[in-house]
Formats: structure tokens, sequence, C-alpha cells
């Protein structure tokens, strides 16, 4: 149920918008309260008189409506729900939200709200599967918004894919699941994440190619159903995630430091590209360059914290979740990985440059567990993510 509960609805142009009638019909029959808020091109699809009779209160409309600043400042209007929920979320308003622009009432309300917004995406396939809104939903998600859909199917412009808006019943599922705190609350995960940076001198040093997105969308998702994520991360190049415990690290002894201190945990997710080598001894100085004499790097091992962390047997979280990027024989070297590092689960993906995976948008991965392999669809990381988190939900709620 949703009694006491107040939705700050926000309705943005698009055909989907009818569904937001319905939806605002479903919320009040579970209790709760609903203030409308129309963009200036969701009142070419539904009208303020529909949506006002509905929702049994005042629609607005107009960032410079005096009298609705008179009554309700648009601050205050932004603080005044449980949830801001966008339905539907238009790549227009993703657009906007995710460059944080204000130039309308919507816009500025979702920049001005200091409580948990949820958007359900609709739209043409290919705007939902162009790069500026995959870009958009990963900023959206690491900024802690949250995403209900969109679903697969037929499409009010005749064509067919993702894109479509999901069903008035599933939001307010996802309305109900929002307010009432996920299967995660009172969980404690630990998330590893990006490179690391292994000093050769204080200005050169050791790195690999990982952004960091996929674990950044994995804390994302673990936060999204109500765990308390502690994030450690070596130095990567994507946005860290809101509403989770950021710890920034920049070499695998930090990162095996911090990961020990942030125990104990209910589960771990190892999603780092951790550097396997240092540099035996890091010049504190600059290494010059001398004509005819090359330097000579003499390299040493660094801690496998996923292997450690394994290996407790004391404080071991319930769950140890490894990760493994191959470039061949994926799953016959994950396999052998999760025995060799004694983790629960191998999240492995075949990270060929062919695949683009690596600093890309998507993953295509292989869960391996106790119980074999399980070959998951290519799919944005955000998926992949939300798709593991649930994953680790129903694990633990069985552990
Ligand atoms: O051995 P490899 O680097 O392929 O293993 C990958 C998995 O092990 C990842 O989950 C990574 O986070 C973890 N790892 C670690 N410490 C290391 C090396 C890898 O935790 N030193």
């Amino acid at each position: 149920m949703l009694s006491g509960k107040r939705i700050l609805l926000i309705i943005g142009g698009g055909i989907a918008a009818y569904k937001a009638l319905e939806t605002i019909r479903r919320l009040r029959e579970r209790g709760a309260a609903v203030t409308p808020v129309l963009t200036r091109a969701a009142r070419e699809f539904v009208t303020p008189l529909s949506v006002g009779a509905l929702a049994g209160e005042k629609v607005y409309t107009d960032l410079f409506d005096l009298t609705d600043e008179a009554e309700m400042g648009h601050i205050q209007l932004s603080r005044v729900a449980d949830l801001v929920l966008v339905v539907p979320a238009t790549a227009d308003l993703m657009a906007k939200m995710a460059q944080g622009l204000a130039g309308d009432l919507a816009s500025t309300l979702l920049l001005a709200t200091d409580t948990p917004v949820m958007i359900v995406p609709a739209m043409n396939v290919r705007m939902w599967e162009h790069a500026a809104t995959r870009r958009n939903l990963a900023t959206l998600t690491g900024d802690g918004v949250r995403v209900v859909g969109p679903a697969s199917g037929d499409m009010a412009c005749g064509e067919f894919g993702p894109g479509r808006m999901v069903e008035p019943g599933e939001i307010v599922a996802a309305v109900e699941s929002a307010l009432s705190g996920g299967p995660l609350t009172g969980r404690r995960v630990l998330v590893t994440s990006g490179p690391t940076h292994e000093p050769i001198d204080p200005v050169r040093y050791i790195a690999n190619r990982s952004s960091g997105a996929q674990g950044t969308a994995i804390a994302a998702a673990l936060r999204d159903l109500g765990a308390e994520v502690v994030f450690v991360t070596g130095p990567a190049e994507v946005a860290r995630p809101a509403g989770v415990e950021v710890v920034e690290v920049e070499t695998a002894r930090e990162m095996r430091a911090a990961a020990l201190a942030a125990l104990p945990a209910d589960a771990a997710v190892f999603a780092a590209a951790v550097a396997d080598w240092r540099v035996v001894s890091e010049s504190g100085s600059k290494i010059k360059k001398v004509a005819g004499a090359l330097p000579v790097l003499e390299f040493t091992e660094n801690p496998d914290i996923l292997a450690e962390i394994s290996a407790l047997t004391e404080g071991r979280p319930g769950l140890v979740v490894g990760f493994a990027a191959e470039t061949d024989d994926v799953v016959a070297h994950a396999t052998a990985k999760r025995a060799r590092k004694g983790c629960d689960w191998i999240v492995a993906n075949d990270v060929s440059p062919a695949t683009g995976i690596m600093g890309g948008t998507e993953n295509a991965v292989v869960l391996i567990t106790g119980d074999g392999a399980e070959h998951w669809p290519r799919a944005a990381k955000s998926d992949v993510a939300a798709r593991l988190a649930a994953r680790i939900a129903d694990t633990l709620a069985g552990l």
C-alpha cells in the first residue's frame, strides 16, 4: 500500500503520456496522493483538465506561473513528495536531467529535488538505442535515479523493440518497492571497481583500460535494492555513483586495505581490474632520461584481494563474486578461475577488442556458479548490473 505517500508525478511529452492517466488512478487506489506536473509537450498529449480530475489536485505546468509561486515555490514543490516519478521519461527529458538543465518547471523540479527520483522511459527503439541516450542513462543511474523499463514490443510509431513504456501496474509495483525498501535493505555489500595505478615514479604509472562502468553500475543496482554499499574504486573514468560510501584508492595494496576495512559485509563483488604486478621499488624522484641507458623495471606480484577475502575463515562475506576478463575460452578459463580464487561466483566476459565491451556501454557475461555456466544475453551494463543485483538479493535471502 502507499497510504500517506505523496508522489510528484512529472508527465513528459510522448504518446505514452496517456498511460500516466491510468498510473494516477492506480497510485490513488493504493492510497497515494499525486501532485501532477505537465511539461509543455505533455499538454499536447493529455490535458491538465483530465490529469487534475484524476489526481484530484492542482496541476502544475509553468515555472513562471506567479500564482503557483505565491502558493508554493518551485523549490518547495520539488520537496513535497516521497518520490518524484517521471511518466513517460522521454529522450529529451532524460537528456535534460543528465545535463542538469532547468529551463522549465519539470526539469527545474528534477534538479532541485532532494527526494528519490524514478523514471519510466518511453521512446522509439532507435532513440533508446542511440549512444547519446545510452550515455544519459548511465549518467542518470550513476546519479541514483531509478529506471523502470522500458519493455520490448510494438510501438505506436510502428517499429518494434525496446523503448515501449511499461504498463501502469508495473510502474505502481516499482513505486511500492522503492518506497518500502528493497530486498537488500539492511544488507551491506562491498564492491571494488575500476583499474589500479601502480607507480613507477612520481609521474609515471602502470594502468589498464578498465573504465569502472560495470562496477559502478553494479554498486548503483545494489543500492537501488536497498543495500548499504561500500564502493572501493581505483582511478576510474566514470562518475562515482550517488548514495553509496565511496572509498578512492590508487594502488592494489590500497584497494586491499580498503576492502578488508570494509568488512564485515554480507556480499562482496570484485569488479575491479586490479594490476597483477607492481614495480618493485618505486622511485621517489622522476627517473631521468639518460641517452643510451634504458631503465629496467623489476616487477613483483600484487596481493590477490579476491583470493584473500574468499579464503578468510573468519569474516568471509556470505557471497563472494569475482570477475574474469578473458579473450578466449571464456567458460573454461572462468571456471578454472572460480576454483583457483575460491569465490562463489565468477562473472566472466569476453573482452577481446572486437566485442567493444571494455570501455563500452554494453556487456555480455557468463555467470559461473557451483551449478555451471549461464550465458546472459548482451545488454546495457546497467541491465547486467540489475540482473546481478537481483540474483545476489535472491541468494542472500536463501543463505
Ligand atoms: O586473476 P584475475 O585478475 O584475472 O582475476 C580477476 C578477478 O580477481 C576480479 O574479480 C578482480 O577484481 C580480482 N582480483 C583481485 N586482486 C588482484 C587481481 C584480481 O581482487 N590482485
